[in-house]
């Protein structure tokens, strides 16, 4: 079987830059893919110099010629996914209709889930902060055989609608006893509103199966934009601060409906410093004013962490919500290596690296876990039990840098960031190819 298959995966909590690379990555391919989550991604691609967030249709699709897929793994807003048709077409992307194909296995993310997504969050002692896009309930729903996929949308009205009074009898009777009852479900109403979107989205609705066997067959390039991250995935990140998929290298391939046998290269994808969006355990993070809801506390004096979020703009892509910010840490790098299959990354945001490092003073890098009594190089999966978050300790760059247009080759770039890479590279045993220098798709340095 040919390798013709990239993929391109979060090494930590995501936001890493990884629509951009995608993005880049797919000028050299012929399909570019979705294959995990739905649209509690937020991937931004700089188009014709605007930005555009994108939560469902891969960033490859502003190329020409480019075919983008969204897979069986996927979960499916499908008013989220119209409006971003509608928006890419807007913004002037051509011929969207011919080069987008939707799997018709994808699961059907519907508003009962969001209110699910909701009311769990409610009812937790540590909620997760979801981005409430109603991914868990859906991928529920899918485990327990009783979700709805894309093709659902395309019977007789009277069919869905006895598929979705089945979805939903348990779900009526937990909104009843919370009190919920505006969010009980009228099945006949909302099967008249999701048969309408099937008919809107029925061109685009395929069996992604034959597409591969010619791919494969031609050696014609495949990328698969992956989503969220490899802390976040729900058997690979810290349990329960994860998401519902498996957004890792093989969770990718899955979701693609793809085999591993075609894998070709992975890409890594990873900031210069590190973010997170919502709770649970980060081991570089900085002080910054943000409370235990995630909201920024106003008027507060501006901490390291908050430095980092303004100098890289760090506000969710999806929720506008601020990320926490903290160091670089290599050793959550090197597991995702040997976790997720790792063969090089694109570390983003190198020029922002330079300017908090201009701003505070130093950067560091995290290149060891004190934890236990114990120095460890991998993040250790008992913490929960253990109460106790792995300490980082830091190797320390004094001052920062600035990354200017004259500068297009690695050679080029400022010692002390080559330094930094360098680093980054000894910790993680990964080696660099790409480097970010700016938000732009082209905004990148290849290694050579
Ligand atoms: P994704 O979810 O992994 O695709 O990442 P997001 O789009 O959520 O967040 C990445 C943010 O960083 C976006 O605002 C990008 O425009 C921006 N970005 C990506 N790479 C770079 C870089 O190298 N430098 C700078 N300054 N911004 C970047
Ligand atoms: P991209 O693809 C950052 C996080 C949420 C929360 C946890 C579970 O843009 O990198 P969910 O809604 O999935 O049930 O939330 O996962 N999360 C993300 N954080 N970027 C994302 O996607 C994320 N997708 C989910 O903040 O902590
Ligand atoms: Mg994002």
């Amino acid at each position: 079987m040919n390798n013709c298959v990239t993929v391109v995966v979060g090494c930590k909590w995501g936001d890493e830059g990884k629509g951009k690379i995608a993005s880049l990555t797919s000028k050299n391919a012929k399909f570019v893919i979705r294959a995990t989550g739905g649209s509690n991604a937020g991937h931004t691609v700089i188009y014709n110099g605007k930005k555009v967030a994108l939560h469902l249709i891969p960033g490859g699709i502003t190329y020409p010629n480019k075919i983008g897929i969204i897979g069986p793994g996927t979960v499916i807003e499908p008013k989220v996914l119209l409006d971003e048709l509608a928006l890419l077409k807007d913004s002037g992307v051509s011929d969207i209709e011919d080069r987008l194909k939707i799997s018709g296995r994808a699961h059907v993310v519907f508003p009962w889930h969001k209110d699910l997504d909701e009311l769990h969050e409610q009812v937790k002692e540590h909620p997760i902060g979801t981005t409430k896009r109603g991914i868990g309930p859906t991928y529920s729903d899918k485990a327990t055989r009783k979700g709805l996929r894309i093709y659902d949308l395309l019977l007789p009205v009277d069919e869905l609608e006895k598929k979705i009074n089945e979805d939903v009898f348990l779900h009526n009777q937990l909104f009843l006893a919370n009190n919920m009852e505006e969010c009980v479900v009228d099945s006949k109403k909302f099967a008249m509103t999701f048969a309408e979107y099937g008919q809107l989205l029925r061109p685009y609705v395929t069996d992604v199966l034959p597409i591969y066997m010619e791919t494969i067959k031609n050696n014609d390039g495949i990328v698969i934009e992956g989503a969220q991250a490899f802390r976040l995935d729900n058997d690979d990140g810290e349990y329960p601060d994860v998401t519902a998929s498996h957004p890792v290298t093989s969770g990718c391939l899955l979701g693609a409906g793809l085999p591993a046998q075609a894998l070709k290269l992975v890409i890594g994808v990873d900031k210069a410093y590190n973010t997170r969006v919502g709770n649970g355990p980060f081991p570089t993070e900085l002080p910054s004013s943000i409370d235990e809801n995630g909201n920024l506390i106003p008027n507060q004096p501006k901490l390291e962490g908050d430095i980092i979020r303004e100098l890289g703009y760090e506000y969710g892509a999806t929720t506008g919500r601020p990320r926490r910010c903290g160091w670089m840490d290599a050793v959550m790098l090197r597991t995702a290596k040997y976790g997720c299959g790792i063969d090089v990354l694109c570390i983003n945001h190198l020029d922002t690296l330079g300017k908090i490092g201009m701003e505070l003073g130093y950067v560091k890098v995290c290149v060891a876990y004190s934890y236990m009594g114990k120095i460890i190089n991998y993040y250790p999966d008992n913490t929960r039990l253990t109460h106790t978050i792995p300490e980082p300790v830091y190797e320390t760059i004094e001052g920062g840098w600035k990354i200017d247009e004259s500068m297009r080759t690695f050679d080029s770039l400022p010692e002390k960031a080559k330094q930094f890479i360098e680093i980054v590279e000894r910790i993680s045993e990964i080696p660099v190819k790409f480097v970010g220098t700016g938000p732009a798709n082209d905004d990148i340095i290849e290694k050579k």
